[in-house]
């Protein structure tokens, strides 16, 4: 492992006022959102979104990092050029889903566990063979009657750290992303003990098992009022409870905190992160970790629909998904408004 290039590359990917994009949607993931938007379910359909995504003029001026899938690392644009020397030459950094998906969790109605440690250790070196230089594992947690249980948030949070160490052994920075989701009619309050709890348990897990805190980011949820709650907190509640969770459980010594979108639109995703962002610099201080982004729907959504499949909307959809990366940017400097919205469309 080398320490000294881990910690560099974890703070390269939330440097200054950019964050990363996550792109890296599995096919049948991939082949939902397009079959919602119109768009043929195929490995070439795949191909040119993923292209339209990389060819957008200005995007390494708002992403430091780009999470692909196993397909998407080994595509090409049309002309041949591979899809990670495009990111490379816009200065972005290439990462890559390694986990493969959370299947139930033995003994534990309503409960997931995620896959793929059985020979990570190979394909994460094949990766970095490959240009990746940081990696994603997604953890999933389901709020509700009695749930999350001990048992599956143990479970995930074991797997996390295995796979973060495992990733820091071969050279690559690990996303370490436990995901409480959004579904459920809980308060923010209820929602903000959840997440803090399961945050809690993969710091430790992740001390357990050894690895290095300054060479990797954090990825959780934001602490929100469950979807169904009849009252949704405010950007300022949010970014308050958000905030005030991650104060206790997460050291300093993480470089970065990028968010998950987890299905909030384009518009709030940006609002609470910049709220959060707007409270530490309004009372003159610095948060220990940058406050950053890692979304794909809050980024990618209008431009999907906007492309829907056909040539011709390839440039609006470029549009859109630029505007919505500088939205971001705008929040990580807890800037974002209206007027944001309304000057970058
Ligand atoms: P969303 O921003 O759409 O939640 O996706 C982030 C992600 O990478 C899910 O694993």
């Amino acid at each position: 492992m080398n320490a000294q290039a881990l910690m560099e590359t974890a703070r390269a990917l939330v440097a200054g006022d950019k964050g990363l994009l996550a792109m890296d949607e599995s096919n049948p993931t991939c082949d939902r959102r397009f079959a919602r938007a119109g768009i043929p379910q195929t490995v070439e359909a795949r191909r040119a979104y993923r292209e339209l995504i990389l060819t957008t003029g200005g995007l390494g001026d708002c992403i430091n990092g780009a999470i692909l899938y196993d397909e998407t690392i080994r595509q090409h644009k049309k002309d041949g050029t591979s899809f990670v020397k495009i990111l490379l030459d816009a200065g972005v950094i290439p990462g890559i889903k390694v986990d493969i998906g959370a299947q139930d969790l033995a003994g534990h109605p309503g409960e997931k566990i995620t896959e793929g440690l059985d020979g990570l250790r190979d394909r994460l070196k094949d990766y970095f063979q490959m240009g990746a230089r940081f990696a994603k594992w997604r953890a999933v947690i389901t709020m509700a009657d009695g749930l999350p249980s001990w048992g599956c948030i143990e479970a995930n949070a074991h797997a996390l750290a295995r796979y973060a160490v495992l990733c820091q052994e071969v050279g690559l920075v690990p996303i370490v992303e436990p995901e409480v989701l959004m579904d459920g009619d809980q308060s923010l309050e209820q929602r903000r003990v959840a997440t803090e709890r399961v945050l809690q348990r993969v710091f430790a897990q992740l001390h357990a098992q050894g690895a290095m805190l300054e060479g990797m980011i954090l990825k959780p949820n934001m602490a929100l009022s469950g979807l169904a709650c009849a009252t949704q907190a405010s950007a300022d509640e949010v970014a308050e409870a958000t905030v005030n969770c991650l104060l206790r459980v997460v050291p300093a010594a993480v470089p970065g905190i990028a968010f998950l979108s987890g299905g909030q639109s384009g518009e709030l995703a940006s609002a609470r992160l910049s709220a959060m962002n707007l409270r530490f610099k309004a009372s003159g201080s610095r948060p220990p970790w940058a406050l950053a982004f890692s979304f794909a729907r809050a980024i990618q959504q209008p431009a999907i629909e906007i492309w829907a499949g056909k040539e011709a909307n390839r440039e609006a959809a470029q549009q859109a998904l630029l505007h919505r990366a500088r939205c971001n940017v705008a929040a990580r400097r807890g800037e974002y408004s209206a007027a944001t919205e309304a000057a970058a469309a």
